[in-house]
């Protein structure tokens, strides 16, 4: 690691996900699922940071475009003092855009990060210290969970917490608040904590958004049965599936599932298993929960914060909500 960076590995960084159990679960269920973090190995990774520059995937952008315009007054909501602590790895665009804010305005250079994968958090590292000389750099491989608390028992200083890029939008919306509340119980009352929603809008750019022309999303969806076949000796390969992505409008979601094309059986290997799947059966693989104002500010609430301010992008797409304990 370069000076000004030190990095911790906890138990649960890196650690070997277990996925021939969730496998073998998700797939024997009646209603067939999988995981959706099991989409991030370094292939789904890499298409990840496709869909954030796809012309459909409208969320990096406008989050940015947010960031880029409100940085100061963001940043201003908290002392000179604080320190900027990440959930998950976040685009390094948009850390830069409120580091540069804050170090503008006489903030002290620190910076905490949180990601399950180490090798995200050195490449994440080394960028920012290269770009601001003098930074401090805490990067935690660990679930979230663990890894603020050992940060928080650590905490010398006010913190503004992010959370960005709608990661919340993989929880369901009790799972949100509850996880919220557990930042929260951490955070002082000078604390604060940025989020990034993603609004609720039209059918059509909403399914755009999770099934793109050039294709790319369905990849990252099917990467999750390639997955299978690389780790566990599946046979998905062979078998023929389809990425659907369906706005379900009461719920507030989007969810993608994989579709059976035909009526077929798929042996995974490592597993001992046949799966048999029916022609026009699907398996969930990741709900995107959407959220208005009031569903955004009553998860506030909920989690035992205020809504201290609400910043949207020019087409009102994107919320980031800067919360405040209450
Ligand atoms: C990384 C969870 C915010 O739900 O928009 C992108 C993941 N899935 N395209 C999202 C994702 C399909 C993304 N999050």
């Amino acid at each position: 690691m370069p000076p000004g960076v030190r990095l911790r590995v906890l138990p649960s960084g890196d650690g070997q996900v277990d996925l021939a159990r969730e496998v073998r679960e998700g797939l024997l269920r009646a209603r067939k699922s999988l995981p959706c973090r099991f989409f991030y190995d370094a292939e789904g990774s890499r298409l990840f940071e496709q869909i954030c520059s796809l012309p459909e995937y409208y969320l990096t952008r406008a989050e940015d475009e947010i960031l880029a315009r409100h940085a100061s007054r963001i940043v201003a909501a908290v002392p000179a003092g604080a320190a900027l602590v990440e959930l998950g790895s976040g685009s390094a665009t948009k850390t830069r855009r409120l580091l540069a804010a804050h170090v503008a305005r006489g903030g002290r250079a620190a910076y905490a990060m949180v990601d399950i994968s180490s090798s995200v958090l050195e490449d994440g590292a080394r960028a920012l210290v290269a770009e601001f000389p003098g930074l401090h750099v805490e990067a935690v491989a660990a679930e979230y969970q663990d890894g603020l608390a050992l940060l928080s028992a650590e905490k010398r200083a006010p913190w503004l917490v992010l959370w960005l890029g709608s990661n919340v939008g993989n929880l369901d919306r009790e799972q949100a608040a509850a996880f919220l509340g557990g930042i929260r119980a951490r955070l002082a009352p000078e604390d604060r904590l940025l989020l990034g929603v993603d609004r609720r809008k039209d059918r059509l750019t909403l399914e755009r958004a999770y099934d793109d022309a050039a294709g790319v999303t369905a990849r990252f969806n099917a990467n999750l049965l390639g997955r299978i076949d690389r780790e566990l000796g599946g046979r998905f390969g062979e078998a023929r599936f389809r990425h659907v992505a369906h706005y379900d409008e009461h719920a507030g979601r989007v969810e993608m599932h994989l579709e059976s094309l035909t009526d077929q059986v798929v042996r995974i290997e490592a597993l001992e298993l046949e799966v048999v799947f029916r022609a026009g059966e699907r398996i969930h693989t990741e709900d995107s929960y959407k959220y208005s104002d009031a569903e955004a500010e009553a998860l506030a609430t909920q989690a035992g914060f205020r809504l201290e301010r609400a910043f949207t992008d020019g087409a009102a797409r994107f919320l980031s909500v800067l919360l405040a304990p209450s």
